[in-house]
């Protein structure tokens, strides 16, 4: 984080952020997320990536046939994402979408919606976003949310006194009505591997809900 920018600006923190972040990291699938996809929705529909920083999850999903809106602040990580699907040969299924989700939000429902660690210093009304990425959900598809349950050592949260939400809280967050069925709603950790390939044990918080017909 910059010492000489205010943390109130979206676009400007997360610019920065991916200015000095090499271009490769980020670009693999969170396995939380691959194993919810291959588990919960193996099939492949409409998907609405919400913070897909350099697009590893958005790639992924296109790469199994998933037509994927990306969708971040930041246009330069959205550039590495377009970047990617051209790599991979799959941009008729990738769509970047700059949104500052404080303010906008993509129209349309989908299959899948996702929100992979959609952490941010900025304040921003994150539950509100949420709930939108839960209206945005297709009947039958499938809303998944991961998060942090703990401050990996290569963080720029590292050194901040932070209390992640249960995975409880962030599902009665979603305030929503009967017609979800939930299929995840735990805290499992895992060895993760950040920068310069140090690895460490992290919790994530996985809630995953299935908006039912
Ligand atoms: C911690 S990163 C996670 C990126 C990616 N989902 C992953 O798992 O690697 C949070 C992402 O949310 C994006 N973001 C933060 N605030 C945002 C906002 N207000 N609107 C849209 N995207 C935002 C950031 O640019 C960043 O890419």
């Amino acid at each position: 984080m910059r010492d000489d920018v205010a943390v109130t600006d979206s676009t400007t923190f997360w610019e920065h952020h991916y200015a000095r972040l090499d271009a490769g990291w980020g670009t693999a699938p969170n396995p939380v997320l691959a194993d919810l996809v291959t588990a919960l929705a193996p099939a492949p529909g409409t998907a609405l990536d919400l913070g897909c920083g350099h697009g590893g999850d958005a790639l992924w999903l296109a790469g199994r046939g998933w037509d994927v809106t990306a969708v971040d602040v930041a246009p330069t990580a959205l550039d590495r994402v377009a970047a990617g699907a051209r790599a991979g040969g799959v941009t008729d299924r990738v769509h970047p979408v700059r949104h500052d989700l404080a303010r906008t939000f993509p129209a349309g429902a989908f299959d899948l919606v996702c929100a992979t660690y959609f952490h941010t210093p900025v304040e921003i009304p994150r539950a509100e976003v949420l709930r939108r990425a839960a209206a945005a959900v297709a009947p039958n598809g499938l809303l998944i949310v991961v998060e942090h349950g703990s401050v990996a050592p290569w963080s720029w949260q590292n050194g901040q006194d932070v209390r992640f939400p249960t995975p409880e809280e962030v599902r009665a967050a979603l305030d929503l009505d009967a017609g979800w069925r939930t299929e995840r709603c735990h805290a499992p950790r895992r060895t993760a591997t950040g920068p310069g390939g140090r690895t460490a044990t992290v919790t994530d918080t996985v809630v995953a809900l299935r908006r039912t017909p």
